[in-house]
């Protein structure tokens, strides 16, 4: 664990692309204001407008890496990234209500009922795993990185579990969703350590943050 030392800075930990947009007017409504658009720029470390703020561009997956070790001591990430963290070191303590979708089980349109084992595609090994465990169905999962819509058109798996916000991804791809497995939206998550340690602006980025939220 690596003490946050300096009571008087905060790391927070942010993707680029997506979720980035969607914060940018919530940090603003809080006063902070990055003095570079991560989108265009190189540095993975942001400076903003205060001082004592700075914000790290990392990959929406290794936000609560960051956060849980205490490298970062605030982040904001997806649900479905934080159902695949094992971690224990992390408060959860607000749904910032951006970056909405969720994580749906689909299939190719009119796909015959599968006999023996389902094979279904996915990056969320830990939700699906649940899904189909909470079922009692037997399924082999297989991991991909990314595109999962591809693998049941090519016959790598029957089904796929990924994210769905407009449906476009699915129906351009031949494929139809069949079940909702969760709601998603992006969360503010805590170190630990770091709540006792920074309360004071670790509570004006909470108070801040719960301000802008629109629901
Ligand atoms: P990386 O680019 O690091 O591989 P990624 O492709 O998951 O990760 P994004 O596409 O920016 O990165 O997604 C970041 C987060 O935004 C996801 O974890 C999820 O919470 C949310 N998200 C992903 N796709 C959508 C979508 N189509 N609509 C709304 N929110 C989404
Ligand atoms: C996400 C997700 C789906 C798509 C769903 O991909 O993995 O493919 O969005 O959105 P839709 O229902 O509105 O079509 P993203 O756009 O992030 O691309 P990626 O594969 O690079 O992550």
């Amino acid at each position: 664990m690596i003490e946050p030392v300096n009571k008087n800075t905060l790391t927070i930990a942010v993707s680029k692309g997506r979720i980035f947009k969607e914060l940018l007017p919530m940090l603003n409504k809080a006063g902070i204001v990055p003095v570079d658009d991560p989108d265009t720029s190189r540095k993975l470390i942001l400076e903003t407008n205060q001082p004592g703020i700075r914000l790290i561009i990392i990959r929406a997956a290794d936000v609560p890496t960051y956060v849980e070790y205490g490298a970062a001591d605030v982040g904001i990430t997806g649900k479905d990234v934080l159902l695949e963290h094992e971690g224990t070191e992390l408060y959860e303590p607000l749904d910032l209500g951006i970056a909405r979708c969720r994580l749906m089980l689909a299939e190719p349109v009119g796909a015959p009922r599968v006999s023996g084992r389902l094979r279904v595609a996915t990056k969320y090994l830990n939700s699906t795993r649940k899904y189909f465990a909470a079922r009692g169905i037997q399924v082999e999962i297989i991991k991909l990185y990314g595109s999962m819509e591809l693998a049941p058109l090519l016959g790598l798996t029957d089904k796929i579990v990924d994210l769905v916000d407009t449906g476009n991804t699915l129906k351009a791809n031949g494929l139809v969703a069949v079940d909702t497995i969760c709601e998603i939206s992006s969360r503010l998550i805590v170190n630990k350590a770091a709540m006792k340690m920074k309360k004071n602006m670790v509570k004006q980025l909470i108070d801040s943050f719960s301000a802008a939220i629109t629901r």
